[in-house]
Protein backbone atom coordinates (compact mmCIF):
# COMPACT_ATOMS: atom_id res chain seq x y z
CA UNK A 1 0.00 0.00 0.00
CA UNK A 2 1.22 3.44 -0.72
CA UNK A 3 2.08 5.60 2.21
CA UNK A 4 -1.26 7.83 3.01
CA UNK A 5 -0.66 11.54 1.58
CA UNK A 6 0.27 13.94 4.98
CA UNK A 7 -2.54 16.18 4.47
CA UNK A 8 -5.69 16.82 2.28
CA UNK A 9 -6.05 19.37 0.21
CA UNK A 10 -7.25 21.43 3.32
CA UNK A 11 -5.72 25.39 2.17
CA UNK A 12 -5.86 26.04 5.92
CA UNK A 13 -3.30 22.92 6.55
CA UNK A 14 -1.32 24.44 3.79
CA UNK A 15 -1.11 27.83 4.75
CA UNK A 16 0.25 26.48 7.99
CA UNK A 17 2.81 24.88 6.80
CA UNK A 18 4.21 27.49 4.80
CA UNK A 19 3.89 29.92 7.27
CA UNK A 20 5.59 27.35 9.61
CA UNK A 21 8.22 26.92 7.29
CA UNK A 22 9.20 31.14 6.99
CA UNK A 23 7.12 31.55 3.54
CA UNK A 24 5.77 35.39 4.23
CA UNK A 25 3.39 35.53 0.92
CA UNK A 26 1.83 31.47 2.41
CA UNK A 27 -1.45 32.05 1.69
CA UNK A 28 -0.59 33.34 -2.02
CA UNK A 29 1.56 29.97 -2.41
CA UNK A 30 -0.75 28.11 -0.92
CA UNK A 31 -3.24 29.17 -3.38
CA UNK A 32 -0.69 28.90 -6.86
CA UNK A 33 0.32 25.30 -5.23
CA UNK A 34 -2.85 24.16 -4.93
CA UNK A 35 -3.91 25.76 -8.51
CA UNK A 36 -0.98 23.36 -10.02
CA UNK A 37 -1.16 20.23 -7.99
CA UNK A 38 -3.07 17.38 -9.85
CA UNK A 39 -3.92 15.71 -6.49
CA UNK A 40 -3.78 16.00 -2.83
CA UNK A 41 -0.65 13.79 -2.96
CA UNK A 42 0.81 16.10 -5.16
CA UNK A 43 0.37 19.18 -3.02
CA UNK A 44 1.60 17.72 -0.30
CA UNK A 45 4.52 16.81 -2.13
CA UNK A 46 4.71 20.43 -3.71
CA UNK A 47 4.14 22.02 0.03
CA UNK A 48 7.21 19.65 1.08
CA UNK A 49 9.46 21.03 -1.18
CA UNK A 50 8.72 24.55 -0.46
CA UNK A 51 9.08 24.31 3.08
CA UNK A 52 12.68 22.66 2.29
CA UNK A 53 13.27 25.86 0.80
CA UNK A 54 13.27 25.41 -3.14
CA UNK A 55 12.07 28.71 -4.78
CA UNK A 56 8.25 28.37 -5.18
CA UNK A 57 8.90 29.22 -9.26
CA UNK A 58 11.01 26.03 -9.24
CA UNK A 59 7.80 23.59 -7.95
CA UNK A 60 5.23 25.35 -10.33
CA UNK A 61 7.59 25.95 -13.41
CA UNK A 62 7.01 29.05 -14.21
CA UNK A 63 7.35 32.87 -12.96
CA UNK A 64 5.00 35.42 -13.12
CA UNK A 65 7.08 38.59 -15.51
CA UNK A 66 5.94 41.22 -16.93
CA UNK A 67 2.57 39.70 -16.82
CA UNK A 68 3.32 36.70 -18.95
CA UNK A 69 3.75 32.72 -17.40
CA UNK A 70 7.67 32.30 -17.86
CA UNK A 71 8.64 29.04 -17.79
CA UNK A 72 11.60 28.18 -15.34
CA UNK A 73 13.03 24.72 -14.18
CA UNK A 74 15.04 23.87 -11.17
CA UNK A 75 18.96 25.21 -12.14
CA UNK A 76 18.08 28.24 -14.40
CA UNK A 77 17.91 31.54 -12.35
CA UNK A 78 14.25 32.78 -11.17
CA UNK A 79 13.29 36.05 -13.27
CA UNK A 80 13.01 39.04 -10.54
CA UNK A 81 10.32 41.45 -10.67
CA UNK A 82 12.81 44.25 -10.92
CA UNK A 83 14.15 43.15 -14.14
CA UNK A 84 10.93 44.21 -15.39
CA UNK A 85 12.09 47.85 -14.87
CA UNK A 86 15.34 46.72 -17.58
CA UNK A 87 12.04 45.62 -20.34
CA UNK A 88 10.17 48.72 -19.66
CA UNK A 89 13.43 50.70 -20.54
CA UNK A 90 14.04 48.69 -23.83
CA UNK A 91 10.94 49.34 -24.59
CA UNK A 92 10.53 53.00 -24.51
CA UNK A 93 14.00 52.65 -26.68
CA UNK A 94 12.34 50.14 -28.98
CA UNK A 95 8.84 51.58 -29.19
CA UNK A 96 9.67 54.27 -31.83
CA UNK A 97 12.07 52.42 -33.82
CA UNK A 98 9.90 49.32 -34.61
CA UNK A 99 6.88 51.04 -35.41
CA UNK A 100 9.15 53.30 -37.85
CA UNK A 101 10.82 49.90 -39.26
CA UNK A 102 6.88 48.37 -39.78
CA UNK A 103 6.10 51.68 -41.83
CA UNK A 104 9.20 52.22 -43.60
CA UNK A 105 9.65 48.61 -44.91
CA UNK A 106 12.85 48.72 -42.82
CA UNK A 107 14.63 45.73 -41.81
CA UNK A 108 13.00 44.60 -38.34
CA UNK A 109 15.77 45.94 -35.52
CA UNK A 110 17.91 43.33 -33.80
CA UNK A 111 17.74 43.18 -30.10
CA UNK A 112 19.84 41.18 -28.26
CA UNK A 113 19.47 39.20 -24.81
CA UNK A 114 22.72 38.47 -23.37
CA UNK A 115 22.93 35.98 -20.56
CA UNK A 116 19.21 35.21 -20.65
CA UNK A 117 18.71 32.76 -18.42
CA UNK A 118 14.95 31.59 -18.91
CA UNK A 119 14.37 34.12 -21.53
CA UNK A 120 12.06 36.44 -19.39
CA UNK A 121 13.54 39.73 -20.47
CA UNK A 122 13.67 38.54 -24.77
CA UNK A 123 10.34 36.95 -24.16
CA UNK A 124 8.69 40.18 -22.92
CA UNK A 125 10.23 42.26 -25.55
CA UNK A 126 8.98 40.36 -27.67
CA UNK A 127 5.38 40.21 -26.83
CA UNK A 128 5.74 44.02 -26.18
CA UNK A 129 7.18 45.32 -29.29
CA UNK A 130 6.23 44.50 -32.20
CA UNK A 131 8.50 43.99 -35.59
CA UNK A 132 11.98 43.09 -34.24
CA UNK A 133 14.47 40.04 -34.39
CA UNK A 134 15.28 39.30 -30.98
CA UNK A 135 18.35 36.82 -30.12
CA UNK A 136 19.20 35.55 -26.65
CA UNK A 137 22.30 34.03 -25.40
CA UNK A 138 23.90 31.71 -22.33
CA UNK A 139 26.57 29.98 -21.67
CA UNK A 140 24.57 27.22 -19.29
CA UNK A 141 22.98 24.72 -21.15
CA UNK A 142 20.20 24.18 -18.60
CA UNK A 143 19.42 28.16 -19.20
CA UNK A 144 19.05 27.61 -22.85
CA UNK A 145 17.15 24.73 -23.12
CA UNK A 146 14.81 27.08 -20.87
CA UNK A 147 14.95 29.91 -23.04
CA UNK A 148 14.28 28.06 -26.18
CA UNK A 149 11.09 26.44 -24.85
CA UNK A 150 9.99 30.32 -23.94
CA UNK A 151 11.58 32.51 -26.34
CA UNK A 152 11.44 30.12 -29.73
CA UNK A 153 7.69 30.03 -29.53
CA UNK A 154 7.25 34.15 -29.87
CA UNK A 155 9.73 34.23 -32.41
CA UNK A 156 13.20 34.41 -31.33
CA UNK A 157 15.81 32.76 -31.52
CA UNK A 158 18.30 31.30 -28.45
CA UNK A 159 22.40 30.62 -29.10
CA UNK A 160 24.43 28.97 -26.65
CA UNK A 161 27.86 30.59 -25.54
CA UNK A 162 29.85 32.91 -23.98
CA UNK A 163 28.66 36.82 -24.31
CA UNK A 164 28.49 37.59 -27.73
CA UNK A 165 30.69 34.55 -29.67
CA UNK A 166 27.53 32.91 -30.44
CA UNK A 167 25.63 35.44 -31.89
CA UNK A 168 24.98 35.45 -35.68
CA UNK A 169 28.14 37.16 -37.39
CA UNK A 170 26.00 39.55 -39.42
CA UNK A 171 24.88 41.25 -36.54
CA UNK A 172 27.57 43.20 -35.67
CA UNK A 173 27.01 47.07 -35.90
CA UNK A 174 23.34 45.87 -36.26
CA UNK A 175 22.13 45.85 -32.78
CA UNK A 176 19.82 48.38 -32.10
CA UNK A 177 19.10 47.11 -28.73
CA UNK A 178 21.08 45.43 -26.53
CA UNK A 179 19.69 44.29 -22.95
CA UNK A 180 22.06 42.12 -20.25
CA UNK A 181 21.08 41.07 -17.33
CA UNK A 182 24.34 40.06 -16.30
CA UNK A 183 25.69 38.34 -13.04
CA UNK A 184 26.84 40.88 -10.70
CA UNK A 185 26.33 39.41 -7.45
CA UNK A 186 30.20 40.18 -5.68
CA UNK A 187 31.92 36.86 -5.38
CA UNK A 188 31.92 37.83 -1.51
CA UNK A 189 28.39 38.74 -1.05
CA UNK A 190 27.02 35.22 -2.48
CA UNK A 191 26.76 33.86 1.38
CA UNK A 192 24.89 36.64 2.49
CA UNK A 193 22.57 36.00 0.03
CA UNK A 194 18.54 34.16 1.08
CA UNK A 195 19.16 30.60 1.08
CA UNK A 196 16.84 30.60 -2.25
CA UNK A 197 18.85 31.81 -4.40
CA UNK A 198 22.37 30.70 -2.58
CA UNK A 199 21.47 27.81 -2.45
CA UNK A 200 19.07 27.04 -5.87
CA UNK A 201 20.48 29.10 -8.24
CA UNK A 202 23.77 28.14 -10.14
CA UNK A 203 26.45 30.10 -8.79
CA UNK A 204 27.15 31.35 -12.30
CA UNK A 205 23.82 32.98 -12.78
CA UNK A 206 25.10 35.30 -9.30
CA UNK A 207 28.61 35.83 -9.07
CA UNK A 208 30.05 38.77 -11.36
CA UNK A 209 33.59 38.19 -9.19
CA UNK A 210 35.57 40.08 -7.30
CA UNK A 211 33.40 43.49 -7.28
CA UNK A 212 30.85 41.91 -9.29
CA UNK A 213 31.51 43.66 -12.34
CA UNK A 214 33.54 41.38 -14.19
CA UNK A 215 30.48 40.08 -17.12
CA UNK A 216 29.10 43.76 -17.22
CA UNK A 217 33.11 44.81 -17.65
CA UNK A 218 33.42 42.54 -20.92
CA UNK A 219 29.78 43.24 -22.10
CA UNK A 220 30.36 47.19 -22.23
CA UNK A 221 33.83 46.71 -23.83
CA UNK A 222 32.42 44.24 -26.26
CA UNK A 223 29.20 46.22 -27.21
CA UNK A 224 30.09 49.35 -29.35
CA UNK A 225 31.70 46.86 -32.17
CA UNK A 226 27.56 45.12 -32.20
CA UNK A 227 25.87 48.27 -31.72
CA UNK A 228 24.14 50.06 -35.30
CA UNK A 229 24.39 53.40 -35.45
CA UNK A 230 21.98 54.88 -32.60
CA UNK A 231 22.15 51.82 -30.42
CA UNK A 232 21.87 51.26 -27.22
CA UNK A 233 22.70 48.89 -24.25
CA UNK A 234 21.14 48.27 -21.08
CA UNK A 235 22.69 46.70 -18.23
CA UNK A 236 20.66 45.97 -15.04
CA UNK A 237 23.01 47.10 -11.97
CA UNK A 238 22.96 47.89 -8.25
CA UNK A 239 22.43 51.12 -6.67
CA UNK A 240 25.74 50.53 -5.07
CA UNK A 241 27.28 49.56 -8.51
CA UNK A 242 25.68 52.07 -10.85
CA UNK A 243 28.57 54.86 -10.85
CA UNK A 244 30.77 52.32 -12.31
CA UNK A 245 28.62 50.63 -14.65
CA UNK A 246 28.35 53.92 -16.14
CA UNK A 247 32.38 54.52 -15.91
CA UNK A 248 32.88 51.38 -17.84
CA UNK A 249 30.46 52.75 -20.41
CA UNK A 250 32.00 56.25 -20.41
CA UNK A 251 35.63 54.16 -20.85
CA UNK A 252 33.72 52.24 -23.86
CA UNK A 253 33.54 55.98 -25.31
CA UNK A 254 29.55 55.34 -25.14
CA UNK A 255 27.39 58.44 -23.67
CA UNK A 256 25.60 57.11 -20.37
CA UNK A 257 23.12 57.66 -17.79
CA UNK A 258 21.10 55.95 -15.22
CA UNK A 259 17.34 55.02 -14.97
CA UNK A 260 15.56 54.09 -11.25
CA UNK A 261 12.73 53.00 -9.98
CA UNK A 262 13.12 53.22 -6.00
CA UNK A 263 9.70 51.27 -5.84
CA UNK A 264 10.97 48.47 -7.19
CA UNK A 265 14.73 48.59 -6.33
CA UNK A 266 15.75 48.85 -9.95
CA UNK A 267 18.92 50.20 -11.67
CA UNK A 268 19.55 49.96 -15.26
CA UNK A 269 23.16 51.95 -16.64
CA UNK A 270 21.98 52.83 -20.27
CA UNK A 271 25.00 53.31 -22.68
CA UNK A 272 24.26 55.01 -26.28
CA UNK A 273 26.87 54.86 -29.18
CA UNK A 274 28.23 58.52 -29.43
CA UNK A 275 27.35 59.29 -33.30
CA UNK A 276 30.24 58.97 -35.34
CA UNK A 277 31.58 56.06 -32.83
CA UNK A 278 29.80 52.69 -34.40
CA UNK A 279 31.88 50.48 -35.83
C1 LIG B 1 21.45 36.96 -13.17
S1 LIG B 1 21.10 35.67 -14.30
C2 LIG B 1 19.93 36.56 -15.32
C3 LIG B 1 19.12 35.73 -16.24
C4 LIG B 1 18.08 36.55 -17.03
N1 LIG B 1 18.70 37.59 -17.78
C5 LIG B 1 17.04 37.13 -16.09
O1 LIG B 1 17.04 38.34 -15.86
O2 LIG B 1 16.20 36.36 -15.60
C6 LIG B 1 22.58 35.69 -15.27
C7 LIG B 1 22.69 34.68 -16.40
O3 LIG B 1 23.99 34.89 -17.03
C8 LIG B 1 24.48 33.66 -17.48
N2 LIG B 1 25.93 33.79 -17.69
C9 LIG B 1 26.91 33.88 -16.75
N3 LIG B 1 28.11 34.02 -17.35
C10 LIG B 1 27.89 34.04 -18.69
C11 LIG B 1 28.74 34.17 -19.84
N4 LIG B 1 30.06 34.32 -19.72
N5 LIG B 1 28.17 34.16 -21.07
C12 LIG B 1 26.81 34.00 -21.20
N6 LIG B 1 25.96 33.87 -20.15
C13 LIG B 1 26.50 33.89 -18.91
C14 LIG B 1 24.07 32.68 -16.41
O4 LIG B 1 24.07 31.36 -16.90
C15 LIG B 1 22.67 33.20 -16.04
O5 LIG B 1 21.67 32.54 -16.77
Amino acid sequence: MPPEPRISASPEEAVRRLRAAGCVFAEEEAGLLAGAAGSATELDAMIERRAAGLPLEHILGWADFCGLRIGVVTGVFVPRRRTEFLVRQAELLLGGTARDAGRRDAPAPAVVDLCCGSGAVGTALLARVGGIELHASDLDPAAVLCARSNIEPAGGHVHEGDLFEPLPARLRSRITVLVANAPYVPTAAIGTMPPEARLHEPRMSLDGGADGLDIQRRVIAAAPAWLARGGHVLIETSRGQARRTIGLMREAGLSARLAQDPELDATVAIGAVVIGTAA
